[in-house]
């Protein structure tokens, strides 16, 4: 039995092509004895099948693990009658119940000309998205009001303790890191409306009351609307983001879509017992089972999985491990050697992944 339990949920669509990938890419980066990728089924595929979209055994497994691992769930024909996606279920009975209220998203643009920006090269957009996770309008999902077909509601929910915690995740993420490209500046963008709603002045005023916390820490504020602007205009001006749960959502795609596209955007959700990794991408089925899906954000998601354990562990050959993936997504993308479909190339995902394992060093 190896020494970290993954609990590991392919799901729907390309996300058993991309999850495999990537932990073949992790296994042969860790070595033997390392990592236990323990296969769950979820998704919805699986519920079509049981009935089930997070059979009882795998969140047993979720919650006993060190960590999960996720190829991608969804499949747009497979809904409630309320309309809602089933697939999406699993990612959100697993957040809301192991309290993964930290959504980490990197934006990093790699060498080899993959953002559709003008003059942007390596290096100039580097910082990563904190999501809330947990509440926001998302606590309302299932629990809206729905009125004879007239009326439907979705309430923004935010509570002092969501915004601290995901505040002080984001600031002290900051700390971790070189700040700006622009001027090395450790800096927290609050992104909110607080300009038009209460809750969201609310959200910016408990952000500053934790800043105080952090004076090394420059605090910065922009509306959701314009920071869409600002994602495009100046992306080497953030470091951190932190935004709630829907603004979130949104802004993440369009700050993956300015380094690459949902292909190339890892993500982890993290609690303060638990953590959840897996591309931003969806399940795609119009690529599945054609071996044509690029595996990197999951690969990428998975060395973030690598570093989380790492500091939860204090295991410090885990760090090095996700930084030889890290390091051969690089020297694979920079060489041109197997560019995805998404980022331009025609590589399969079987080519990019064993162009991973050779850049392995
Ligand atoms: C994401 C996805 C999910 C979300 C879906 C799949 C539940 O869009 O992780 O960004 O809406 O959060
Ligand atoms: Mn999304």
């Amino acid at each position: 039995m190896a020494k970290y339990q993954i609990a590991t949920i392919e799901g729907d669509g390309i996300g058993p092509e991309v999850c495999q990938s990537a932990v073949t890419v992790l296994q042969e980066t860790c070595g033997a004895g390392v990592l236990d990728f323990n296969q769950y089924p979820g998704g919805a595929t699986h519920y079509v099948r049981s009935g089930f979209v997070l059979p009882e055994d795998t969140f047993q497994a979720c919650r006993d693990s060190h960590a999960i691992f996720h190829g991608a769930a969804g499949m747009p024909d497979v809904t409630y009658p309320d309309g809602t996606e089933v697939g999406n279920d699993l990612h959100l009975q697993l957040r809301f119940k192991l309290d993964l209220y930290a959504n980490v998203r990197p934006i990093r643009l790699y060498q080899g000309d993959f953002s559709p920006l003008k003059n942007r090269a390596s290096g100039e957009i580097d910082y990563v998205i904190v999501r809330e996770n947990t509440e926001g309008l998302y606590a309302s999902r299932g629990a809206g009001v729905s009125l004879r077909g007239e009326v439907v509601t979705d309430t923004l929910v935010m509570t002092r303790k969501g915004i601290e915690r995901v505040a002080r995740f984001a600031f002290d993420l900051s700390r971790k890191r070189n700040g700006a490209p622009r001027d090395g500046k450790r800096r927290l963008t609050v992104c909110d409306k607080a300009n038009i709603l209460r809750s969201y002045a609310f959200f910016r005023s408990v952000c500053d009351e934790v800043s105080k916390d952090y004076p090394d820490v420059e605090i910065d504020y922009a509306y959701a609307d314009a920071i869409t602007v600002h994602m495009v205009k100046k992306p080497d001006f953030y470091d951190v983001i932190v935004a709630e749960n829907m603004f979130g959502d949104i802004i993440s795609d369009l700050g993956a879509a300015t380094v690459g596209g949902m292909g190339i955007a890892p993500s982890g959700e993290v609690g303060d017992t638990h953590g959840l990794f897996q591309g931003a991408h969806g399940s795609a089925p119009d690529i599945a089972g054609q071996n044509i899906a690029s595996p990197l954000a999951t690969v990428l998601s998975g060395a973030l999985m690598l570093r989380w354990l790492s500091d939860r562990h204090s295991d410090s050959s885990l760090l090095a491990s996700a930084q030889r993936v890290e390091r051969a997504v690089e020297a694979m993308l920079s060489e041109k050697i197997a560019i995805p479909r998404d980022l331009g190339g025609n590589a399969s995902c079987t080519d990019v992944t064993e162009a991973i394992l050779k850049h392995l060093t």
